[in-house]
């Protein structure tokens, strides 16, 4: 066991993050590069605050699997391990019309269950190599609570919630932890339109306990606290950063 200094440090630890362009996965590929880690993160635009970033940014669609193989082997091969994956790129995708239904529930799957699966296949094989493996799938307060109006993203949340005990369990002797980071609602481009409307934002902040919506960046801390050995015993389980809206009654 480390001496407690180091027990947050991620230094020689290789991670990639995905959903790294903006919002939630920046914020914890900063974070993470901050506690030490070599961190390569990965999105299918530009990286929006490139001057504000202290990690390497490769263009790549979660969904296409081919192209993710590629990135993983690329950062194997420069940096010889891989430790930690944190799957954060996710959409939503409200339906709009009843014919939009199924299109939208496949188009949300896709993205945020099938494709975190083909991550954590390709990534684990090298994880074992390494002896050390942390996943941290980015799952939402949606996959324990019903909401209205998205229900390809609410059953997507819950299969990756299911998906994180599933995999925790079946590589847990290998030396692989796989947890969830369950957000609440954080301040970002997903949920820009609830937050600028005054009567959402408020009704929003009113359900959790500190009164208030959280920001990216208080994600970072809980993500260095999964992925470093300050977690050493921690696997399948689900992290609550939602303010306390999970936990409240009245
Ligand atoms: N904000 C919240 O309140 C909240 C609450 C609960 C859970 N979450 C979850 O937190 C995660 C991050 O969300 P966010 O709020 O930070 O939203 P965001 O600002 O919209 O960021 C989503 C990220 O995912 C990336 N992404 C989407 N599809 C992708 C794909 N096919 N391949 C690669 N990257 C892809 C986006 O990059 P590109 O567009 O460049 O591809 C972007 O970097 C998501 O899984 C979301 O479901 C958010």
């Amino acid at each position: 066991m480390s001496a407690s200094s180091d027990l947050f440090r991620l230094d020689s630890r290789v991670a990639i993050v995905t959903g790294a362009s903006r919002g939630i996965g920046y914020a914890i590929a900063n974070g993470l590069a901050a506690a030490g880690a070599q961190v390569t993160g990965l999105g299918r635009s530009v990286l929006a605050k490139s001057e504000a970033s202290s990690f390497d940014y490769s263009i790549c669609d979660v969904t296409n699997a081919a192209s993710f193989k590629d990135l993983v082997e690329r950062v194997f091969s420069q940096f010889g391990r891989i430790d930690i994956l944190v799957n954060a790129a996710g959409i939503t995708l409200p339906p709009q019309t009843e014919e939009d239904q199924m299109a939208a529930f496949h188009q949300t799957l896709a993205c945020n269950l099938t494709a975190v699966f083909d991550c954590c296949l390709t990534a684990i094989p090298f994880m074992r190599r390494g002896g050390y493996g942390s996943i941290i799938n980015v799952t939402s307060i949606g996959a324990a609570l019903g909401f209205p109006g998205n229900p390809g993203y609410v059953a997507s949340k819950g299969g990756l919630a299911a998906l994180t005990r599933a995999l925790a369990l079946d590589h847990g002797t290998q030396g692989i932890r796989v947890n969830s980071l369950v957000p609440g609602y954080i301040r970002t481009a997903m949920t820009q339109a609830s937050h600028a409307d005054p009567e959402r934002r408020e009704a929003r902040a009113a359900r959790t306990m500190l009164a208030r919506w959280g920001e990216p960046e208080e994600l970072a801390g809980a993500a260095i606290f999964l992925a470093s050995p300050a977690s050493s015993y921690v696997t399948g389980s689900d992290l609550y950063i939602d303010g306390g809206w999970a936990a409240k009654g009245l």
